[in-house]
């Protein structure tokens, strides 16, 4: 099935050959970027940023930029009629005639999927509250398979904020549907990933979980590192946000007893939780893999919008 005209709302809307499908296609861009720059001549992308972002709109931006299209949109809802009261259903009514393809950003989660519910144009979910980040999910799989060759088979740990992160629950979702993949969830008790996603992940059939607080115990099996921000943005609380904001930080000094050739991811921006002392390091990729999502993302819109 062709994945023109499809919308990206969960990362199970692809399947996984349609996923690898993306992939193939990021990986061709990635060899030959001269190709592909006027691929989308005359096609317009519209940004609308409901909730605050530089990578993934920037990088959305660039890669419609890159493939000779063109972009509109606003990054601040309080300068757009949304301040006025408009409803997502009108706004993205209008847009359809205004764009070809819209990314949407929303604090509210299930945001894109109501949009897409009214939208005469393909819709991508840029991020919905403290659910899903589908194209950071293709971002931080394409990253996997340039590093490691493959999606599955690795021991995968994710570590922070697993309770609010959108982009583990997009990723863990996604890698539960690859073959052999161990997770280990490294969390404060209070952030640890919510309930329904690890019976989504049981369920799966295809995972072994082992969840800890103590990311040094574990080092030593880890293929894949996945660090992340603590949410502030999604705590109800300031004092628990401050007690909770440094559980950890990862520098080269903990990496003594790792793999040489283990990972360390993050969908940024970071904040604390890695030392700027890992950031030459070898097995730190998190600037790559930003790179990376250009590329995914340029992919996505190439074959969602059918012109490739
Ligand atoms: C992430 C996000 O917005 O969820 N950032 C991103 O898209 N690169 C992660 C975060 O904000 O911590």
């Amino acid at each position: 099935m062709s994945l023109e005209g499809r919308h990206l709302i969960d990362p199970v809307d692809f399947t996984l050959d349609e996923l690898d499908e993306v992939f193939s296609l990021s990986e061709r861009i990635i060899k030959k970027p001269e190709s592909y720059i006027d691929i989308c001549q005359g096609k317009i992308l519209g940004t609308l940023f409901y909730e605050p972002s530089t990578r993934t709109r920037l990088s959305f931006e660039s890669a419609m930029l890159r493939m000779g299209g063109r972009v509109l949109g606003f990054s601040d809802a309080t300068h757009s009629s949304v301040a006025k009261g408009e409803s997502i259903a009108d706004t993205i009514r209008v847009l359809s005639s205004y764009a070809d393809i819209v990314v949407m950003r929303h604090p509210k989660e299930g945001a894109p999927r109501l949009a897409s519910q009214y939208s005469g144009i393909t819709i991508i979910n840029g991020g919905d509250g403290g659910h899903q980040h589908p194209t950071q999910t293709l971002t931080d799989l394409l990253t996997i398979r340039e590093f490691k060759g493959t999606i599955g088979g690795n021991n995968v740990a994710f570590c922070g904020d697993l309770k609010f992160g959108r982009t583990v629950h997009s990723l863990i979702k996604t890698l539960s549907r690859y073959p052999n993949n161990k997770f280990i969830l490294i969390s404060p008790d209070e952030l640890k990933l919510p309930e329904y996603l690890k019976n989504i992940l049981n369920k799966s059939g295809n995972v072994e979980i082992y969840e800890t607080n103590d990311l040094e115990s574990v080092i030593d099996e880890i293929d894949i590192l996945y660090m992340t921000r603590i949410q502030k943005e999604r705590f109800f609380n300031e004092a628990d946000y401050v007690r909770l904001k440094d559980s950890y930080i990862l520098s080269k000094s903990k990496l003594s007893n790792s793999k040489n050739s283990m990972i360390v991811m993050h969908p940024l921006p970071r904040v604390n939780e890695i030392s700027y002392d890992l950031d030459e390091d070898e097995r730190a990729v998190y600037f790559k893999q930003a790179k990376f999502g250009i590329y995914a993302r340029m992919a996505l819109m190439a074959l969602q919008l059918g012109v490739i």
